[in-house]
């Protein structure tokens, strides 16, 4: 049974109707007997003078339609210049649309630059929780200093998100999410069970995004910060590339399911109407400058790629992997990247990127020919050529490159066909994706060895918490001891400095 009081669609509608000049208060209220912010709040795409505000109504999460009646629900929101809502500087009402899931995404205009907001929602007699929300400096404005964190990878059936508690009580600009917010597969016997089979339809997703987002950890890291999300792969099907799922479904039909990820993923997301999902497709690669300090490029390696080479997986090059035309982003956002980067009047560039870049051989015995990762921008190596290229080429200086993907921490050196370090990258481990994990994975220390590029790797779930000032980058590697308990202790594994105008880590 739901926790809604049941009346009519006619009843409601009327109510809405009618109810022009009444205190928005009164025209829900009869919806809900429970609270129906269960998934929390969110903030995100900031700009100078607002970001986008979230939430999605859900008085029963794991219910279908989350418990909600398939009607219209009107929801208030609120933002204040202080914490108990003394000073409010906007407010209004927005629906909550059945079509969306009872999802709502408010822009918020008119606000000051470069400061904290406090924002929340009402619908009914019920309240949310009071998030927090940071809007950017103007671009080219003189920073000191730029913080941000780095996390993706969150396979709730791998562990807890004690990592999520740490970043919730971090001092940030943002956040930067670089996919794998849900996993779409089963392990069937994991520390925590998925509710539900692997989802294809859009109720399916919908059902997957409201158990992760009913966790604790996860909704206080989204109230302390505004994220800005990007999508991997898990948020629709593994290693999925452009219009070609991982099992050989035909690519028409592959997209049907493509376009219920994609809509279950705007649902769920603080994005703006610029990401609003077309058919399959979402506006997700896009770039945020933070004054003169911070010009950052989110993104999106999976809609535009070619499908793996050589069959996907870990394995040695085939021909297929070695032509030229080969390109993990598309010619349009390629070209968007190479201008962002070549014009950035910037102290740091930053590429916020979801595949390993560098070039790792993975050999970790006596395998007679390098092994590479097909997914990665191995398989698309020239790709990664043309970017570092282009680097070279136009003098693009302090480039940082930030990864996700691999569940575990690597620190490394970009460089030129002439050994030339064109930038660094920092691969962030997973938030739970992989278990608790161990300081050394075995084999890494032969990984280590045929790498000389490679700096640094480390196989505990944490996150990193980057900071760019005008003389240095540094980069944190946070760490749990265990993610197999909600209760795992954080501590800062390795700390990398990279002074600017050189790509080395000390
Ligand atoms: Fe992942």
């Amino acid at each position: 049974m739901s926790g809604i009081t049941r009346i009519g669609r006619r009843t409601v509608l009327i109510g809405l109707a009618t109810s022009v000049g009444a205190p928005a208060i009164l025209r829900a209220q009869s919806l809900f007997t429970q609270n129906p912010f269960l998934l929390g709040i969110a903030s995100g795409d900031p700009a100078p003078d607002g970001f986008v505000i979230w939430t999605r109504l859900a008085p029963k999460p794991l219910e279908l339609h989350s418990g909600m009646p398939m009607v219209t629900a009107t929801v208030t929101y609120e933002v204040a210049e202080d914490e108990n809502f003394n000073t409010i500087v906007a407010n209004g009402e927005t629906q909550a649309l059945p079509e969306l899931g009872h999802s709502v995404h408010v822009e918020i205009t008119g606000l000051k630059p470069a400061r904290p907001y406090w924002y929340r929602f009402i619908a009914g007699r019920e309240r949310s929780a009071t998030g927090r929300a940071r809007t950017m400096p103007h671009p080219g404005s003189g920073l000191d200093r730029v913080r941000f964190v780095a996390a993706g990878c969150q396979n709730y059936e791998n562990g807890f998100y004690a990592a999520y508690r740490g970043i919730a009580g971090e001092e940030l600009d943002f956040l930067w999410h670089y996919g794998d917010y849900i996993y779409e597969g089963q392990t069937k016997a994991g520390i925590r069970q998925h509710v539900g089979e692997e989802p294809y339809s859009l109720d399916d997703y919908r059902l997957r995004y409201a158990q992760y987002k009913m966790d604790a950890d996860l909704q206080a890291a989204h109230a302390a910060h505004s994220w800005w999300v990007t999508w991997d792969d898990h948020e629709t099907d593994n290693n999925w590339a452009g219009d070609r799922g991982q099992d050989g479904t035909p690519p028409a039909i592959f997209n049907l399911r493509r376009q219920a990820a994609a809509q279950a993923y705007y649902e769920n997301m603080p994005l703006r109407a610029t990401s609003f999902p077309h058919g399959p497709s979402i506006q997700i690669y896009r770039q945020a400058k933070y004054g003169d300090l911070l010009d950052a490029h989110f993104l999106d390696t999976r809609q535009y790629r070619m499908d793996q080479p050589c069959g996907d997986g870990f394995k040695p090059a085939c021909a297929a992997a070695l032509t030229r035309d080969r390109s993990i982003l598309g010619a349009v956002e390629e070209k968007w990247l190479f201008e962002g980067l070549a014009k950035s009047p910037s102290r740091w560039k930053l590429i916020a990127n979801q595949v390993m870049i560098m070039p790792l051989d993975r050999r970790t015995g006596n395998e007679p020919a390098p092994i590479w990762n097909m997914d990665s921008w191995a398989g698309y190596s020239a790709n990664r050529t043309r970017l570092l290229n282009h680097i070279q080429k136009k003098k693009v200086k302090n480039v940082i490159v930030t990864t996700g993907d691999e569940h575990q921490n690597y620190a490394a050196e970009l460089r030129g066909p002439k050994g030339d370090a064109l930038g660094i990258e920092f691969v962030a481990t997973s938030i739970s994706t992989g278990g608790n994990g161990s300081d050394m994975r075995p084999g890494n220390d032969r990984i280590m060895a045929n790498n000389p590029h490679l700096k640094f790797t480390n196989d505990q779930r944490g996150y990193i918490l980057c900071e760019a000032r005008r003389e240095a980058w540094t980069t944190e590697l946070k760490v749990l001891d265990r993610v197999d308990t909600p209760e795992g202790a954080l501590s800062v594994r390795r700390k990398f400095t990279v002074p600017a105008g050189e790509s080395k880590l000390s």
